[in-house]
């Protein structure tokens, strides 16, 4: 087999906010599949970067009284912790706000213009006379034109979903100033998309083989819907980098971001890493400039099903068009869901993935839970807490883990920690074990990861049926049965080995475990082809890893303080001083699903074991009390809030805390930001309102 050369990415995360369970599902497919290449004795170099660029960094760095590079500067130090505590392990992380990325993008871009690939063309375009700045479509808002719901976005109405351009809301108004825009011409660049030479290339790269099936099909949808040019310019100011010889002008985000992907490279070759790093199975010597023209390097990205457009048709067509190599494969992938519902995009899902870890769940455990959903296919997969807690627990402890904790006891008491000889039977099963290496390769680079582990589960059904059969533990009893025992165990650690390579590319730290205790050099796809064989010694076992508990779920799902989850609700549009905009509209119905009550406090406790919330007992006026947990314990005394007033939702549904059901919430506000601006301040209706009584 000849050495492939990789160079593989994932999709540059917008630096302005963090990781959430969707960036870490891609991210660990990603290193999965490097992890596994590399097992496969092939060379990877890996890389990733911030996406710093944009008028919504810009915009957010302003209203954070930064500069943009101190916005995202704070952004990017906060990336590593998710990396290593998911084993992330990418060879490099940059940023596209680099001179590596100024320097190929406008190179890039040369190239496009010398081969007349971009035109210019005057646009007319909505313009905050107050803000001085052009306005894009998402930060003005109006009347729909259609329905004349009030308050709807530049290019779509929310209530009515019809879909318009901005010059078309009646009554129109920027979301930054509240002013009224004005309509002003510019000139733009675009990228001439539209061009027969580019439509035949992306027509033939697109159907070639380096898409998924589902994906082709979508490309060849959107050549018959036709092509349009791309503009690739935006005005003064503007986060980016600068066009050459068109001052005040700067490149739209989605022009960088991709050559981000190159930027990271270059700068992991500059830095010398790129010939350096250990576990590189052969050092190359070749600059960045030789490696990225090598015909023989296969470039490879990973991405979500929202960025598609611009990877297989915008991103390609800019390479092929500048001279530069395309893509060899954009593998996309669906979505995360979290027991079916999706995600929010300010708040990710419910599982907040440095919580996952603080609580000391195992990312290995979400690591196989992932790896066991992902196919090569552009499908969601869905985070379901029981699914997640069977597979874990049933699977990968009760069928593989398992099967060392049985046999290495005995090894180590009764035969001085070494492996013995396998007789025919053990021999016949390990025999189909080493026969799996191939097939579950050709799974993992087609990224078929599910299936892998399916295969890899039902050879560990075999081998616990061959542990049922010869029972060792009652061998272990009987007299004269020594060398049988020794057969068994032995047959038992070395099928357990060959589960740990198959297994390793997706949990690297256990296998890395694993290696200590069998006393094993770091393990690769190739040494399924022989055994540790008669003599070899092991290390005495340790327990490799914890079960689930199901009370870890409760706490990872655990709602944090109601006043924040209220807050972060909202899908900031314009941040107002509470450090958020106003959610999207709903209308009276929707409001008047809400069921908020007065309610008198009649005693309030301390929660033992948590240092945010409060037990309210809840007088609503119904005969009874209710039991509610409260975020609010960092500002209320217990003692300051009995006999007080407050506002209840009142039909919220009864959530199950890791203290106890909390049957409803009381109302709070607080700033966005909570650990920059601290403070929460329960509300309390004037004087004379009564518990029961319904606020509306
Ligand atoms: O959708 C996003 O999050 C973009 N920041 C992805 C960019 S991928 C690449 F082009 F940089
Ligand atoms: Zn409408």
């Amino acid at each position: 087999m000849s050495q492939r050369k990789l160079f593989v990415t994932t999709a540059l995360p917008y630096a302005n906010g963090k990781f959430h369970v969707g960036h870490i599902m891609e991210y660990i497919q990603a290193d999965i599949w490097v992890r596994f290449q590399r097992m496969q004795g092939h060379m990877v170099h890996f890389v990733g970067a911030d996406d710093a660029h944009g008028a919504p960094i810009m915009i957010a760095a302003e209203k954070a009284g930064k500069t943009p590079q101190e916005f995202v500067g704070e952004i990017a130090a906060g990336r590593k912790q998710y990396l290593d505590g998911f084993h992330i392990r990418f060879d490099n992380w940059h940023s596209t706000d680099s001179a590596e990325n100024t320097e190929l993008a406008q190179g890039i871009y040369r190239k496009l213009k010398a081969g007349g690939m971009i035109a210019t063309r005057t646009i007319e375009q909505f313009y905050d006379p107050v803000k001085g700045m052009f306005l894009p479509d998402r930060y003005i808002k109006g009347e729909c034109p259609v329905c004349h719901a009030k308050d709807q976005y530049g290019d779509s109405c929310e209530v009515c979903s019809s879909v318009y351009a901005p010059t078309e809301l009646i009554s129109p108004y920027s979301t930054l100033t509240g002013a009224a825009p004005e309509l002003r011409s510019s000139e733009h660049f675009f990228f001439k998309l539209s061009d027969p030479k580019v439509v035949d290339f992306l027509k033939r790269w697109t159907q070639d083989g380096k898409l998924q099936p589902e994906m082709a099909k979508k490309a060849s949808e959107w050549f018959e819907a036709g092509m349009a040019d791309w503009d690739i310019s935006r005005e003064a100011p503007y986060f980016g980098i600068e066009i050459p010889d068109a001052p005040g002008k700067y490149f739209y985000v989605w022009l960088d971001a991709p050559v981000g992907y190159l930027a990271s490279l270059k700068n992991h070759f500059d830095k010398g890493q790129a010939a350096a790093h250990w576990h590189e199975p052969s050092r190359t010597t070749q600059s960045f400039d030789a490696f990225v023209a090598d015909p023989a390097v296969e470039q490879v990205h990973f991405i979500g099903k929202d960025i598609v457009y611009f990877h297989t048709l915008f991103w390609p067509a800019m390479l092929e068009f500048s001279a530069r190599k395309t893509p060899s494969q954009v593998n996309v992938h669906g979505f995360i869901t979290v027991s079916g519902e999706k995600m929010s995009k300010s708040r990710g899902t419910g599982i907040d993935p440095l919580k996952y870890l603080a609580i000391g769940m195992n990312p290995e455990w979400l690591r196989y839970y992932i790896a066991a959903k992902l196919n090569a296919k552009v499908e969601d997969v869905d985070f379901n807490p029981d699914d997640f807690i069977a597979r874990v627990n049933a699977d990968l402890i009760g069928k593989y883990i398992n099967i060392a904790s049985r046999a290495a006891g005995f090894i180590a008491k009764r035969f001085g920690g070494r492996l013995g000889i396998v007789s025919a039977d053990g021999a016949a099963l390990l025999v189909t074990l080493q026969e799996a290496a191939r097939p579950l390769a050709a799974l993992y680079d087609g990224r078929d990861f599910a299936r892998a582990l399916r295969e890899i589960m039902a050879l560990a059904d075999k081998v616990n049926e061959y542990v049922d059969q010869n029972k060792p533990w009652e061998l272990a009893k009987q007299a004269g049965m020594e060398a049988r025992l020794h057969d068994v165990c032995t047959t038992c650690i070395e099928a357990f080995r060959l589960m740990t390579i198959y297994l390793k590319p997706v949990l690297p730290s256990l296998a890395a475990q694993v290696e200590g205790f069998l006393r094993s050099e770091p393990l690769v796809f190739a040494d399924a082809a022989r055994l540790a064989g008669e003599g070899h010694a092991i290390s005495d076992y340790k327990h490799l890893m914890q079960r689930i508990d199901a009370k870890q779920i409760d706490q990872l799902f655990e709602a944090p303080e109601p006043a924040t989850e209220a807050a972060a609700e909202s899908e900031a549009a314009t941040v107002l001083p509470g450090g958020e905009g106003i959610a999207p509209t709903i209308t009276i119905d929707d409001f008047a699903k809400i069921d908020l009550r007065i309610a008198q406090i009649v005693a309030c406790q301390k929660v033992e074991g948590s240092t945010k919330l409060l037990h309210l007992t809840l007088d609503a006026g119904e005969g009874r009390t209710r039991n509610v947990f409260s975020g609010i314990a960092s500002a209320y005394q217990p003692e300051q809030l009995v006999g007080k007033l407050t506002v209840l939702v009142a039909n919220l549904a009864p959530r199950k805390m890791k203290f106890g059901i909390s049957e409803g919430m009381v109302l709070a506000a607080s700033h966005a930001d909570e650990k920059s601006e601290p403070g929460i301040y329960v509300l309390e209706p004037w004087p004379g309102a009564k518990p029961g009584m319904r606020v509306r």
